[in-house]
This record gives structure tokens, sequence and C-alpha cells, in this order.
């Protein structure tokens, strides 16, 4: 095992009707005036963001709201919002939302001290000030609410690139399962499938002896390959909801990943394409890590092998190793299928003619992307013709 730091200071506030605790737990981490930032309207909708309000009024907290964030976050609302926390002297972002709403937060949370363009510290400076955020969460999967992590598109190009830092982690993240409930089917199999690569890009490591982080991925995997039907055929099933919500946090807050190399080049592939397609993240990763894993197989037949015994129930084929972890990655890609996950390019709406634009944005030119195997451009793009002609 590597050496290293875990720091996850949020404080995760977890159970039915917790969002109406939201005022207090601002409070408690200094907030004197709000934004309250929202997505499209599914949160409007169910009257979460009326009771947002009232928490914090009960606590005597001002606010203003900024709500429109769309799936794959873009840069421009975030200069909107930017300039109305200057305007209103915000200095606190509550984010009520997805993935999508917490990393537009996180993304106005920087740029509101800093000087110049916030779309610096996506494009590689150092973030070395942030305003404090808080999470109430209505979806379980991108991890926003427990990483130090945003994902912002930038619409001029939609060029999608990410950022990270400490600084950005939520104080505080209220996580009721019971939010979930309105998700629909294919948002809901688009978090399980984000969950479950979160936690592959980890399991997929050249480091050695890493059994406890091993075993954990796979609780975790396991979990998702048991929950995510019951929650598909039953939205309600609250208990349910409640461990992939969990699972959700687990899954990226990098407990799971500490000490090991990880890899990230399926994420990265992904980015790409819903980057260029405006399509859902968990989709175009349903598309990209089976895909991934079929072209990086062979460097470590036997870590596939105890993906497929372990997490999809493979008997291990001794004589012929490579069958069983092949025969796992297939099960991998048929669980994705049976929650409704699109597997191929025609099936995700990407074009199999746009793969050198793909390749190009990606900017690997001649040197490698790092990770479990070192990716050369044309390494990417075979990758993402293998993610074209996928079938089951
Ligand atoms: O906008 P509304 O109307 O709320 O609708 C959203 C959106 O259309 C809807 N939704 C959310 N909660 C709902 C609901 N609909 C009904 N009931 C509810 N309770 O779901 C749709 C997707 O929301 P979004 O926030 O986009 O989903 P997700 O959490 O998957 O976030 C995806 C974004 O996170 C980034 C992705 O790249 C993508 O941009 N990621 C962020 C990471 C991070 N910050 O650590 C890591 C991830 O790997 C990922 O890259
Ligand atoms: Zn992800």
């Amino acid at each position: 095992m590597q050496n290293f730091e875990f720091y996850s200071p949020t404080e995760f506030v977890f159970g039915k009707g917790r969002e109406d605790e939201c005022g207090a737990y601002a409070k408690k981490y200094g907030a004197g005036k709000v934004l309250i930032h929202y997505g499209s309207g599914s949160a409007v909708k169910s009257g979460l963001i009326d009771r947002v309000k009232k928490s914090l009024s009960d606590a005597g907290i001002g606010f203003v709201e900024l709500g429109g964030v769309k799936p794959n976050p873009r840069d421009t609302l975030v200069y909107q919002g930017i300039e109305l926390c200057r305007k209103e002297s915000v200095d606190f972002i509550l984010a009520v939302g997805g993935g999508s709403v917490i990393d537009s937060s996180k993304a106005i949370a920087i740029g509101v001290p800093y000087d110049g363009d916030f779309w610096d510290f996506y494009s590689g400076k150092q973030i070395e000030k942030a305003l404090p955020i808080g999470v109430v969460l209505t979806i379980a999967a991108a991890g926003s609410e427990g990483s130090g992590n945003s994902v912002i598109t930038k619409e001029d190009g939609m060029l999608k690139r990410g950022t990270g830092s400490d600084l950005i982690r939520s104080r505080f993240s209220i996580l009721d399962p019971a939010l979930t409930q309105t998700l629909p089917a294919y948002q809901t199999a688009c978090g399980a499938t984000d969950i479950m690569a979160h936690v592959f890009e980890r399991y997929f490591t050249n480091t050695r002896e890493v059994e406890i982080t091993d075993r954990l991925c796979e609780a975790v995997l396991l979990t998702m390959v048991k929950e995510t039907p019951r929650v598909i055929e039953d939205p309600d099933n609250y208990d349910a909801r409640a461990n992939i919500m969990w699972a959700g946090m687990v899954a990226h807050n990098n407990i799971v990943g500490v000490g090991r190399s990880q890899d990230w080049n399926s994420h990265g592939l992904e980015h790409e394409l819903s980057g260029l397609y405006d399509v859902a993240h968990g989709a175009g990763l349903a598309v990209m890590m089976p895909a991934w894993m079929e072209f990086v197989h062979s460097h470590d037949v036997m870590r596939f092998c105890q993906m497929a015994t372990r997490v999809f129930g493979c008997q291990m084929n001794f004589e012929d190793p490579e069958t069983t972890a092949l025969e796992g990655i297939r099960r991998f890609r048929e669980f994705l299928h049976s929650i409704g996950m699109p597997i191929n390019f025609e099936e995700l709406g990407a074009k199999e003619e746009d793969i050198p634009t793909l390749v190009d944005k990606l900017g690997v030119g001649d040197g490698k992307r790092a990770g479990f195997v070192e990716l050369t451009a044309e390494d990417c793009a075979e990758i993402y013709r293998i993610a074209a002609h996928a079938s089951l």
C-alpha cells in the first residue's frame, strides 16, 4: 500500500426529512446570506425549494436564489452566479440538487473571491480561496456531496473540464434518500452506473497488497448490483434508495481509493462524450467503462478475474483465466443493459465518425494518458471504436 493522507471534513446528515434542518446547519457553518442554487425544475416542483427557504428563514438566514443549472453544468450560469453573489454580498452557497448543481455551486464559490476568470481553475490553476458551500442532495450519482471536485462545461466549444481542492468540499451534506424517489428510472440508472464507475476507476490499480480497499470496493459494487434493480423495479423502495445514496458518497470521497494508484481514463474518455453530445454522464460511462475494460484486461488478467468472481459471481477458469476476465466484463455490460443503460454509440446517440474529434479534444497529442494502462491517442481511438460497436 502507498502512503496517503485522507481528509474528508464534510458533516453528513442522513435520513428522512433531514433537509428541513438545512437552515440550522447553514447557521452552524457561519452563513449570513445564502445563495440557493438549484436545477431546471425538479426541486421546485417537489416543493423542496420552498422547504429549504422556510428552514433558512426559521434560522434567521437571508437568501437569494438562482435556478436553471443544466446537467453537464455550464460556465455561463456560473458567471451569473458569481455576479449575483457579489452584488448581494452572499457568503455561503447552498446547492440543492445533484452533481451538476453541486459542481456549479463549487465553481461559483471559487469565482466570487477571485479577481480573474473562474475558468482559470478549470485550466490548471490551483484553488486558493472559496466561499463555503452546503448541499441538499437529490440524486445518488456523482458523489460531489463528498468530493473535492467540480466539473464544468464551457459553452463555447462545449469543453468539459474539472478542478479539485479540499477547499471546495461541502461543509455539510444532507442526504435524504426519500428525495430521490421522484427520479425517473433512467436517471436512477445513470447515477448507479456513475457510482460503480467511481469504484472501478479505483479498483483497477497497479498497487499491490491493497486488500482492505479491494474489499471495500467490492462491498460497494455488490451493494449496487443488488440494490439498483430493486429501485428500478420499485422507485419508492426507501431502504434500497438509502443503501444506494450512501454507496454514492462512499464510492467517491476516496475512502475506497486511498493508498493505491487509480485510473480515471474511462471518466476522461466519457467527459468528451457528454461534452460533445450533452448526454448524461452515467450513460456515457455505461458505454465507455466496459470498452475500456476490454481494451486493458490483458494488462492484469487476474485482477479482472477477481472482479468477475467476487462481484459478478463467475466461475474461475484456472486453465484459461482470460475467459473468466472477459465473462466478468460481459456480465457487467449485461447488468448495465438490464437497468436500462445504453451500451454502444448508437444507443447513446454518439457517432463513430466523431471519434477523431473526441480524441482531438482529449488533447493527448504525442504523449500518453497516465493510468492502469498508459494510453496513446491511438489507444483512445481504439477504445472509442470498441464502445461504438459494443453488443451483448
Ligand atoms: O435539473 P433538475 O430539474 O433538478 O433535473 C435533474 C437533472 O435533469 C434530475 N434530478 C435530480 N434530482 C432529481 C431529479 N429529477 C427528479 N427528482 C429528483 N430528486 O436529474 C438530472 C441529472 O442531474 P445531475 O445533477 O446532472 O446528475 P448527476 O448527479 O449525475 O451529476 C452529473 C454531473 O456531475 C459530474 C458529471 O460530469 C456531470 O456533469 N461529475 C462530478 C463529479 C464530482 N464533482 O466529484 C464526479 C463525477 O464523476 C462526475 O464527473
Ligand atoms: Zn463520475
